[in-house]
């Protein structure tokens, strides 16, 4: 088998600037840029130039280039389904950042696609393979605040654009097909229900908060853009098992200094700060007998190496199609994520709660990705 997974690159845009051409370069012993494709054909080129590959204006050429085995799919949102799904009938495995689609049933078909043809699909955000992410499913399936009774999930954002930094035009995040929920809630339902398993049932309140946006600065500064997806989604969910939450997720909230997650066990509490990732565990017990005596900071390993990176999606792929390994962020999870971003619009609708039709069951903490550090490979 070839040690490295050649990839062709859809999309040349933000995420492909700031994380995954440089992977390709920075990680060279497992990813070999093969190709690179945008609408933008100059675009393409210079990123082509720059890093490697062929470069294309059309998905579809691109596709059917031999020495491309898997696609990277970091287009708008509304593009995915049809751009996942084509790679995967052109016998290509897909690493795509989120949402892997639009809508439920559409994920539904990736999923059976994929598994009816042996491919792989990578699954951006990169929750599950990160070590925050390992060491807090490690601790909570260690018992250590016992059973979990409460949840409160934060997931916000200003949105795209609404800081300086834009290399291009963000205004189709406000839009049909992408919008506040669409962006921000995988990440913190990737990371609720790859530590606690599927959500059973939602209900949700939905609004435009800010109906008119401008961007900041790029190419697209001064650009006025209306809103016509809501912007400030806040949710109430039963996990089962007499576990309840709430999730706040959208593009109304400039800063917090609040945790992104608490979770409230019959034994102690934890807090996760950190963004989109997790960074920080604070851990508070009552309980004489362990070392931890009210709040303390929970070590996590493995916080310097390449796995607590954006694109570590490129390298669980690499490490499925090369070398057999089970991937830990494959597509089932995030059909289960999709439903509940559609159960939410249901919700919000019809003022009525909703349940869930899929389920998930995470794997293990000592199934998740770790690695000593080693600088060959950071980013930085
Ligand atoms: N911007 C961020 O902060 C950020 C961070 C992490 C992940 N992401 C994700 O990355 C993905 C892309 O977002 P982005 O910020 O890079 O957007 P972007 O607008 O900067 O880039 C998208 C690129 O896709 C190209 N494109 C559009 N339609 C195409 C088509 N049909 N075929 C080929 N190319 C096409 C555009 O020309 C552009 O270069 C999204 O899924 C987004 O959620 C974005």
């Amino acid at each position: 088998m070839p040690d490295r997974l050649k990839i062709g690159v859809l999309g040349a845009g933000a995420a492909a600037q700031w994380y995954y051409l440089p992977a390709t370069q920075h990680w060279d012993d497992r990813l070999k840029l093969t190709a690179v494709c945008d609408v933008d054909e100059a675009r393409a080129g210079g990123f082509a130039d720059q890093y490697g590959g062929t470069a294309y204006g059309d998905y579809e050429a691109m596709l059917r280039d031999p020495e491309v085995d898997a696609v990277a799919v970091l287009t708008p949102h509304r593009f995915h389904t049809e751009q996942v799904i084509a790679a995967l009938q052109a016998g290509k495995h897909v690493m795509v950042e989120k949402p892997m689609t639009e809508g439920f049933d559409d994920a539904l078909k990736v999923c059976e696609l994929a598994e009816a043809n042996g491919l792989s699909v990578s699954c951006a955000p990169p929750n599950m393979l990160h070590p925050g992410q390992r060491r807090l499913m490690e601790i909570v399936s260690k018992g250590v605040i016992g059973k979990i009774n409460l949840i409160k999930l934060s997931q916000n954002s200003m949105g795209p654009g609404s800081r300086p930094g834009a290399p291009t035009d963000f205004s189709w995040f406000y839009q049909s097909g992408a919008g506040g929920m669409s962006s921000m809630a995988g990440y913190g339902l990737v990371r609720l229900t790859g530590l606690l398993g599927g959500v059973k049932s939602l209900s949700a309140m939905a609004t435009t908060s800010i109906p008119e946006r401008v961007m900041r600065d790029g190419p697209a500064a001064g650009k006025k853009v209306e809103v016509d997806v809501p912007d400030n989604n806040v949710i109430v969910f039963d996990m089962g098992n007499d576990t309840l939450g709430t999730m706040d997720t959208g593009y109304v909230a400039m800063g917090s200094e609040a945790p992104m997650m608490s979770l409230f066990g019959a034994d102690g509490t934890i807090e996760v700060y950190g963004g989109d990732q997790v960074l920080r565990i604070r851990l508070y017990r009552d309980d004489w007998q362990t070392d931890v005596d009210g709040w303390g900071d929970v070590d996590i390993p493995g916080l310097d190496t390449r796995w607590a990176l954006h694109p570590a999606t490129l390298l669980s792929l690499a490490d499925a199609v090369l070398d057999g390994k089970p991937l830990l962020n494959g597509p089932r999870q995030l059909a289960h994520v999709i439903e509940f971003i559609e159960k939410v619009w249901v919700s919000a609708e019809s003022g009525q709660r909703v349940d869930m039709t899929t389920d998930y069951t995470p794997p293990s903490w000592n199934e998740l990705p770790m690695e000593v550090r080693d600088d060959k490979f950071g980013l930085a």
